[in-house]
């Protein structure tokens, strides 16, 4: 890192966590605004890894060129527990005081929050965060950076599979991704015309798919999708197809979507959704802002302090919940 001019100001930025399709869009999001308001930017590598090994870069506009549409992320990312110790942060706040950054921009999820709070508040770098997870369970925004994509990418599974269970008269299971939040589930199996969704609170979910599909099967039709939210539990279709094929007796295969779901182009939303909290999260530096996070609430930015954003997550809306029952059987 070069040395600072004297008044001049330098922001960090990092993506952590599991990496969402429009971080990149971000990060580019962000480069712009600051060298418009005369600001340096400094790329920090591997998330909070690398804010704790000190691995930082000068950015340039070369490293934003042609990045709008990447998935993954330039900066790299990484999940951490160092950073969940008082000794990882403090090493943290003292490689970005020695380079000279004044302030702190993280891209991520829920984990990456819980970090950035903490930091915040202990070593008064003022930290700023922009949600960045295909799972969209962060509160304090509609959608997070990546969830577009992920539904899109599990939508054009879906219908490819669709395709080869209708040819082969086949039941398939088909899991997605979102851990705690069943929203990539609900959305892809509304758009994707599921026959079936089994969500993991759902306790009654497996009666419920037999009871549905002996009587539809019973009545003529060959074939159905079921999608299937992975919950705490990955590859936990396998074990349902299996009970439910033996239930049954009808052959069934099983699609687990997996990782797929991250990666890719962003779509048009997540890109626009990035700029703007690229943007505003500059721009909330700039006035003072520090220990929130930018996110989009009925389209218009908004910021939500930290604590308010880790306190718990985003649940489906009751109402989409109910689309999603009287669509999917
Ligand atoms: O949080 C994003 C997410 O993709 C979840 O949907 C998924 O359960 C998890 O990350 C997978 O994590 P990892 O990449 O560490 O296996």
């Amino acid at each position: 890192m070069k040395e600072k001019t004297p008044g001049s100001s330098r922001i960090g930025v990092l993506t952590s966590g599991g990496d969402a399709p429009g971080m990149n869009a971000a990060i580019r999001a962000i480069y712009r605004a600051a060298y418009e308001l005369d600001i340096e930017v400094a790329g920090i590598r591997r998330g909070y890894t690398g804010l704790i090994e000190g691995d930082f870069f000068r950015m340039e506009r070369s490293h934003v060129v042609n990045i709008i549409h990447l998935g993954g992320t330039i900066l790299g990312t990484s999940r951490t527990e160092e950073f969940k110790s008082w000794e990882g942060r403090q090493r943290s706040a003292e490689n970005l005081q020695n380079a000279g950054i004044d302030a702190l921009i993280v891209i991520g999820g829920d984990g990456t929050f819980k970090g950035a709070a903490r930091f915040n508040d202990e070593t008064g770098i003022p930290t700023i965060g922009i949600p960045g997870s295909i799972d969209n369970d962060i509160p304090g925004t509609d959608f997070s950076i990546g969830f577009d994509t992920a539904i899109n990418t599990a939508l054009e599974a879906i219908d490819k599979i669709r395709d080869t269970a209708i040819s082969h008269g086949r039941l398939f299971f088909v899991e997605v991704m979102g851990r705690s939040s069943d929203l990539i589930a609900i959305e892809s199996g509304i758009a994707g015309g599921a026959e079936f969704l089994v969500l993991p609170e759902d306790k009654n979910a497996i009666n419920d798919l037999c009871t549905q599909l002996s009587s539809s099967f019973s009545a003529g039709k060959r074939y159905a999708i079921v999608v299937v939210a992975e919950g705490n539990n990955p590859g936990c279709s396998f074990s349902i197809a299996k009970e439910v094929s033996d239930r049954l007796s009808i052959e069934s295969r099983v699609v687990v979507l997996g990782h797929i779901q991250r990666g890719g182009s962003p779509t048009a939303r997540d890109r626009v959704l990035a700029a703007k909290l690229g943007v505003s999260a500059v721009y909330a530096y700039t006035k003072g802002h520090a220990g929130v996070m930018a996110g989009e609430l009925k389209r218009s930015v908004v910021l939500t302090p930290f604590d308010k954003v880790i306190m718990g997550r985003n649940k489906p809306e009751q109402n989409i919940i109910r689309l999603a029952k009287i669509l999917t059987k």
